[in-house]
């Protein structure tokens, strides 16, 4: 039988101090949060706690201070935008596990939400420090994990402190693992595999581990331009991993070998240079010459993908088509996310430029499962245990 994730109902938090691990490493500009997706997934899982009544103390990292206090990397802006999502005020502490958070953590009141300073100034955390995950635990009498997107990481608020409370998944966690998991597992057919972003390097782990049960493996993005080189095809002065051609190579064969589909772009959007975009063209891959680079796919491809995208049952997508951010190469990636969209069987989108266009084409909730983790999402698609999940599984130590 598969094993269980602890979760919040097997938890008696009723007016306890809980310890809430989640993933607010979102980004700023200006000292404000400018996306603060990863702060509402989490509201499912703090307004269970305050219904209990429950004393909240949220701890998170943010960007990667290494151990260093960083003074654009405090969370006051993260405290402000959680405020807002929750409409109640949060009690954010300049401190990790000092007198100012222990002193936080022992006023708060039943139905209070507090809010701890980037776990990643000290540098006990990445080391999983048993120190520090004890003084964390410290704090609290019980740990919910809502941060899937960390969950890769064996640190001291992921690891180590799970071991030293009663501990339990938050529902974010438990919602990622579950639509994880049905890809990992389920037999529905046909599934199709839709990758793209910069580099081959990223996503041959996923390849390896979801080709054999796959159908269909559409490639676009940077990582394409390598597969294309595999089949002889130039392609100017795109981007290559020179050193992966030979690994695209052993991934054509390993895709034969399977019976799966593999469809690479039939024509692109090329430029002489990224900045160039007044002089981009479309072109049939067969027409690409040195001088120029490709930066997104073309209308055709885009039909070819959306025809087979149409069929899928099961569907994975991770990664742009082209330079997302720049809007003259937009297209492939926001033709992939429509045909996502319309797909008619289970479908999970993962990477950030992958999100970020399905809602700004308002299709986010289209899609069955939009994930927040960027490397968390990609190792369990590896078929790789994260740790951060192992430690929440009944039975664990
Ligand atoms: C992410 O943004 O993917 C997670 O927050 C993990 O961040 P990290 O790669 O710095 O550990």
């Amino acid at each position: 039988m598969a094993r269980r994730m602890r979760t919040l109902r097997d938890l008696d938090v009723t007016e306890r101090r809980v310890l809430v691990r989640v993933d607010y490493n979102v980004p700023l500009e200006n000292g404000r949060v400018t996306d603060d997706t990863r702060i509402r997934a989490t509201v499912e899982t703090i307004r269970w706690l305050l219904d209990q009544r429950a004393r909240i103390i949220l701890c998170t990292h943010l960007g990667r201070p290494k151990g260093q206090v960083r003074e654009e990397l405090r969370l006051a802006p993260v405290a402000a935008a959680l405020s807002t999502v929750l409409g109640q005020s949060v009690r954010y502490v300049r401190d990790i596990v000092g007198p100012e958070a222990r002193e936080m953590a022992r006023r708060l009141q039943p139905g209070e939400v507090g809010l701890l300073e980037n776990l990643r100034f000290d540098r006990r955390e990445e080391q999983n420090d048993p120190e520090f995950a004890a003084a964390l635990a410290s704090l609290a009498e019980r740990y919910v994990n809502d941060a899937f997107g960390a969950a890769h990481r064996a640190h001291a608020s992921v690891v180590g402190v799970a071991k030293l409370l009663p501990r339990a998944a938050g529902f974010l966690m438990e919602r990622e693992v579950a639509a994880l998991e049905r890809v990992l597992h389920s037999t529905e057919r046909p599934f199709v595999l839709v990758l793209g972003g910069a580099k081959v390097s990223d996503k041959i782990g996923v390849i390896e581990n979801l080709l054999p049960r796959a159908d269909a493996l559409l490639l676009g993005g940077g990582m394409a331009n390598t597969f294309l080189r595999a089949q002889g095809f130039e392609v100017g002065r795109s981007l290559v991993e020179e050193d992966k051609v030979e690994e695209a190579r052993r991934l054509f064969a390993l895709a034969a070998q399977h019976g799966v589909r593999v469809e690479l772009p039939v024509d692109v959007v090329v430029a002489p240079s990224l900045s160039a975009v007044d002089a981009r063209q479309i072109l049939r891959v067969a027409e690409m010459s040195a001088d120029q680079a490709i930066y997104d796919i073309g209308p055709e491809t885009v039909r070819h993908f959306a025809a087979v995208i149409a069929t899928a049952q099961l569907l994975v997508w991770n990664g742009p088509m082209g330079v997302y951010e720049v809007p003259e190469f937009r297209e492939g990636t926001r033709g992939v996310a429509e045909a996502v969209a319309a797909c008619p069987g289970f479908t999970l989108v993962g990477g950030g430029d992958s999100v970020a266009a399905l809602k700004e084409l308002g299709l986010a909730d289209r899609v069955d499962h939009l994930s927040t983790g960027g490397g968390a999402t990609l190792e369990y698609l590896e078929g790789r245990e994260l740790p951060g999940v192992a430690v929440l599984m009944e039975g664990g130590e």
